[in-house]
């Protein structure tokens, strides 16, 4: 079946007792065995190791990647966890995209790390010099595509190549595209890796996270960890998420194609020196991004004149924006990486990542698209 169907019908079925369409939150921790004979013979004892509402959420995320299984975390960091802790050991090495969301990176560099796990981390979008990143101890290579902030693209297919060669690990953080423009697995990842927080969800209620896996051995371990690390998704949270993904194609195809017309009239714009959109022509990967996905996202970024204090007065001028750090969701998002999400980064780091003083990124919504453009134009008057 065609995705759109599959969104709505995949993992869930109506309650054969009641006929509820909606699958119960079945908020039980605990689950009632027949008998010591047949201990788990319905399949749950606690759940922290599996619970009926989350297995339906992993198996619609697993169905809607294409993947031999999935697991549900608590968030989108604990699934990265999952994938980073469940396949690495100390004295490993993996290489992970320079531009890569705050959370990984700093979970590599001041967790694993004491550990000893050993990071690269590497411009992912040039696939030699992931090539030449690699030692004979690398087992995993991390991408984001596209990247948090600057929208940078790795070639999926291109790593997946060259991680398989070498019988290396590939996973892949989904988070902004989402199996419905994008599906890592079918270009040969191993691993695909959720903020559910993001646009599964969509609606700022929850904060969840899901890997899902190439293989059913993979899964074991993925399960493992959920399970081991005490990070599984609450019931609650993959009710709520199960409910958003019914309507993410809606939303993404929406959303996606607001953030086309507001880079459109951002570029046309006098007071902003560079925008930054994949299905602009103007974006250096605009081919990639045609190439690899169904279509761009509604992720977007542009550069006022100014540097840090225009980008601070626009901050004060929106009106329908919401200044906040999420994205993904039906409400339009507007952050300035350098006062907020990048504050702590160092300013030569910042601009190797490409994230300058003037740079604001958008997290584009479902309003009318109208009314956005018209509150950045009055906002952009003030810079
Ligand atoms: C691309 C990306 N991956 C992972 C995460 C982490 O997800 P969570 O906040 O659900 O832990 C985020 C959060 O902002 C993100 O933007």
């Amino acid at each position: 079946m065609k995705f759109r169907t599959r969104q709505i019908h995949a993992g869930v079925k109506p309650d054969p007792t009641t006929g509820a369409i909606l699958t119960p939150i079945h908020q039980s921790t605990t689950f009632v065995q027949e008998s010591i004979d047949e201990y788990m013979a319905r399949g749950y004892s606690y759940s922290r190791s599996g619970n009926p509402t989350v297995d339906a959420f992993e198996e619609k995320i697993r169905d809607l990647e294409g993947g031999a299984g999935a697991a549900a975390y608590a968030s989108g960091m604990a699934a990265t966890v999952a994938v980073l802790m469940g396949f690495l050991n100390a004295g490993d090495h993996a290489v992970v995209s320079d531009v890569v969301y705050g959370g990984t990176h700093r979970f590599a560099t001041r967790v694993l790390a004491r550990f000893g796990v050993e990071f690269s981390f590497v411009d992912t979008s040039d696939p030699a010099l992931v090539a030449a990143a690699l030692k004979p101890s690398t087992k995993l290579v991390f991408t984001e595509t596209p990247a948090n902030p600057t929208l940078k693209l790795t070639d999926l297919r291109a790593i997946s190549d060259l991680t398989a060669e070498r019988g290396l690990l590939h996973a892949v953080d989904n988070s902004l595209l989402t199996p419905y423009y994008q599906r890592p697995l079918e270009l040969g990842a191993d691993f695909v890796v959720h903020s559910t927080t993001k646009y599964l969800d969509g609606h700022n209620a929850t904060l969840g996270g899901a890997a899902v896996a190439a293989t059913s051995e993979q899964l074991v371990q993925l399960k493992f960890m959920q399970k081991s690390a005490g990070s599984i998704m609450s019931p609650l949270v993959a009710w709520l998420t199960l409910q958003g993904t019914k309507t993410l194609s809606e939303r993404m195809d929406r959303q996606s194609a607001n953030a086309l017309e507001v880079a459109r009239f951002l570029e046309s714009h006098q007071r902003v020196t560079r925008v930054g959109y994949p299905g602009l022509e103007s974006f250096p990967q605009f081919d990639l991004a045609k190439r690899q996905a169904s279509g761009f996202g509604a992720m977007a970024w542009f550069e006022v004149e100014g540097g840090v204090e225009a980008g601070k007065r626009l901050m004060r001028s929106v009106k329908l924006w919401s200044l906040a750090e999420n994205l993904g969701q039906v409400e339009s998002l507007i952050t300035h990486p350098v006062t907020m999400t990048h504050g702590d980064m160092p300013p030569e780091e910042r601009a190797r990542a490409g994230i300058t003083d003037g740079l604001v990124r958008l997290s584009v919504g479902l309003e009318d698209v109208e009314d956005l453009i018209d509150d950045l134009a009055q906002a952009l008057e003030t810079v």
